[in-house]
């Protein structure tokens, strides 16, 4: 039936276009979200919102917060960190992408 596979096919093609969109990001924060994907979400979880399996959730981290944290391993002043582990090595490589990763975390 070949009228019912192409229709199957275009179904699949639709529902796929639908997964993947999600709400339209900016491409400073498009370009976050590909960052956090390839170098965090070995830890952090793929939804920011949520606890991955070793780090905690990141949605809503600062700029600040993300320099410290990232790139030093520690905390802007007075911020109370969410784990009182010190597990996570610094990431130098993401560096130059830190505005884009606060602006998709934010
Ligand atoms: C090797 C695992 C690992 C990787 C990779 C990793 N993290 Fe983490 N992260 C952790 C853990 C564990 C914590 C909890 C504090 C600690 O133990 O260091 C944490 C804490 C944080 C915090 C502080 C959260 C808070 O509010 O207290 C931020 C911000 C953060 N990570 C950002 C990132 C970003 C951005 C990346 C990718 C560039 C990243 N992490 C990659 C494991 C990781």
């Amino acid at each position: 039936m070949p009228r019912a596979s192409r229709f199957l096919a275009l179904l699949l093609m639709a529902s796929a276009v639908v997964g993947c969109g999600g709400p339209t990001l900016d491409p400073e924060a498009e370009r976050g979200r590909q960052v956090y994907l390839a170098q965090c979400t070995a830890c952090h979880a793929t939804d920011p919102a949520q606890a991955g399996p070793v780090g905690p959730p990141l949605k809503g981290s600062t700029r600040e917060l993300l320099e410290s944290k990232v790139l030093r391993g520690t905390y802007p002043p007075g911020y109370r960190p969410k784990r009182p582990t010190a597990v996570m090595p610094p990431q130098p490589q993401v560096a130059n992408d830190i505005p884009a990763l606060a602006a998709y975390l934010k």
